[in-house]
């Protein structure tokens, strides 16, 4: 059968270069004539495309749905073999990545408001993608009508064939897999209604997801899920799960007194616990799914291999490794950093203060499974605590006591100039450059509390794998009471620069539970206070307050 494949031309857009993880521009940018189509054709003439097969997904938001017709046009023209593509376009960041190792896809492309799946592309990929982007002359595409993506089952395109998948069925089956469901069902069901959940979407992908496992699965009423209709504008919101943009959940745990409080983000990679009055932080939550490993069937059967965090988040977790005897290791910014040392079989475990946590299960991070995690834990450890409920609160408590306690807490400057974020960066690196900083003594006017300087680096990591190197990946700067302050620059804002702030101050189990909560908590604020005032971030931000701020609450 001969198919009509119309030729294109096209020029060069500037500055499709793949970020952090994917190309991040506004949807009215990928709306240009040509634009999405450039980028498409750029990422088919970078891999070998005849006869592969490619998974199509994304969190449903505005433009996915023309766009996925867009890539079937332009994939089928250039002889992709074959599409799997989520119901009505949609498969959550850890479905993909499930689905493109299970089917031994070639790859995905994922339309969200994040990343690209499977483990994400590293530059080794995406700077080809970009070169090519630069010379792009023309795009082929198919001449077909669009195709019904409502309807499950397998399909002819032109050449291609399409096979439009359930975006759930695989993803439950994979958790099934991992965690003890039977144990949580039980644990859910013996402790209604004392202990309630509650799960909110934010209006992203993870709707049809969170309603077949705490509903369908657990056996948990509707009330349990909030959020869960995946909407093309997220409902208005901004689906990040962090204590400013998830106030719908904050809010209706306070309120219903609701022990187990979680969300994720839009595409479902990244997660948020929250339990009345605790909120757990990401560093604590890798942390603490990490030290009670064995209780997941997934870890128990198959050990655990390695540990690993992002650089800026707390050491919380290198306690963990050091006391079970584990390799650990810090990487940068980026989950791409830690798929190397998975595929190596060095890394179970891993999490980036950034609200991602996950395992090796996939090649990405994964909301559902830490909130699964979470839920398993509980549930195992209740198992042994007949007269008490042990919830959230209690195991961040028991957490603390054993291994002492990170404060963190990081700032966020959104669309910031970049003149002024550069600025700042500059006067780091000269202060780096000359010493300056050294040995200096800070004090906090609002506490009086006084901070040295021990030192100031520019982290950059050496992959043990495949030895390539990663320079300036955030400058940070240490105190000799074991503070550490970190500024970088994110790779995934999509307008003017953003500027992140972290600050992290441990205090030792031994300083005893008071100063485990509240006062320790001030120190943080008055180091946060120094952070500010060595960094000069105010005067070359020109901001007083940050966007978002993510911190350690003290817990009752
Ligand atoms: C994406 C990546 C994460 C990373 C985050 C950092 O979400 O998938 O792995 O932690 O970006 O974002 P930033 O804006 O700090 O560069
Ligand atoms: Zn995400």
């Amino acid at each position: 059968m001969s198919f009509k494949i119309e030729e294109v031309q096209t020029k060069p857009f500037d500055g499709q270069k793949p970020g952090t993880s994917g190309l991040r521009k506004r949807v009215k940018i990928f709306q240009q004539e040509h634009y999405t189509e450039n980028f498409i054709q750029s990422i088919l003439d970078s891999i070998q495309v005849k006869d592969s097969t490619l998974v199509i997904g994304g969190d449903g938001r505005f433009f996915s749905p023309e766009t996925v017709q867009t890539i079937l046009k332009i994939g089928s023209a250039n002889g992709v073999g074959k599409f799997i593509v989520g119901k009505d376009s949609i498969l959550s960041t850890p479905a993909a990545s499930n689905i493109i190792r299970k089917y031994k896809a070639t790859g995905g492309i994922l339309l969200t408001a994040s990343h690209n799946p499977g483990g994400p592309a590293p530059e080794s990929i995406t700077n080809p993608i970009y070169e090519k982007t630069k010379a792009i002359k023309s795009y082929k595409v198919l001449e077909a009508p669009p195709l019904d993506l409502s309807k499950i089952g397998e399909y002819s395109y032109g050449p291609s064939k399409v096979s439009i998948i359930d975006s759930v069925a695989d993803y439950t089956i994979l958790l099934k897999s991992i965690f003890d469901f039977p144990l949580i069902k039980k644990f859910l069901d013996e402790h209604r209604p004392d202990f309630q959940v509650l799960f909110d979407g934010l209006n992203g992908v993870t709707g049809p997801y969170a309603r077949a496992l705490f509903v369908e699965s657990f056996g948990l009423p509707e009330s349990s899920i909030q959020n869960c209709v995946p909407l093309p504008d997220f409902g208005g919101g901004h689906p990040d799960p962090n204590l400013t943009y998830a106030h719908t959940l904050v809010e209706a745990v306070e309120e219903k007194g609701i022990q187990f409080g979680a969300a994720s983000d839009g595409d479902g990679d990244r997660n948020m616990i929250y339990g009345k009055g605790a909120f757990v932080t990401p560093s604590d939550s890798v942390a603490i799914i990490a030290h009670w490993a064995d209780t997941i069937p997934y870890f128990k059967e198959g050990g655990v291999k390695g540990l690993a965090r992002s650089m800026p988040t707390s050491k919380a977790i290198d306690l963990v490794a050091q006391k079970k005897g584990l390799e650990y290791f810090e990487v940068p910014t980026g989950w791409k950093f830690f798929g190397n040392l998975m595929d190596a079989g060095r890394l179970s475990i891993c999490g980036e203060e950034s609200f991602g946590t996950g395992s090796d299960h996939i090649r990405e991070k994964d909301g559902l499974w830490a909130v699964i995690a979470w839920l398993n834990i509980i549930a195992a450890v209740n198992k042994d605590s007949p007269n008490k409920l042990i919830g959230i609160n209690d195991l961040l408590n028991e957490f603390y006591s054993l291994y002492g306690r990170s404060f963190f807490s990081r700032y966020d400057y959104e669309e910031v100039s970049s003149e002024g974020a550069h600025k700042l960066v500059d006067h780091l690196n000269e202060a780096l450059k000359s010493g300056s900083l050294n040995k200096t003594v800070h004090t906090a006017t609002s506490s009086s509390t006084t901070f040295e300087v021990s030192g100031l680096y520019d982290f950059e990591y050496k992959d043990p794998i495949d030895h390539s190197l990663s320079k300036n990946q955030g400058q940070v700067i240490t105190f000799s009471d074991g503070s550490r302050v970190v500024f970088r620059l994110s790779g995934t804002g999509s307008q003017g620069a953003t500027v992140r702030m972290y600050v992290e101050r441990y205090v030792a189990a031994d300083a005893g539970a008071s100063a485990l909560s509240k006062p320790a908590a001030e120190g943080l604020q008055s180091l946060i206070e120094v952070a500010l005032k060595i960094s000069k971030l105010k005067e070359f931000l020109g901001r007083e307050e940050p966007t978002v701020i993510t911190v350690s609450l003290p817990i009752c």
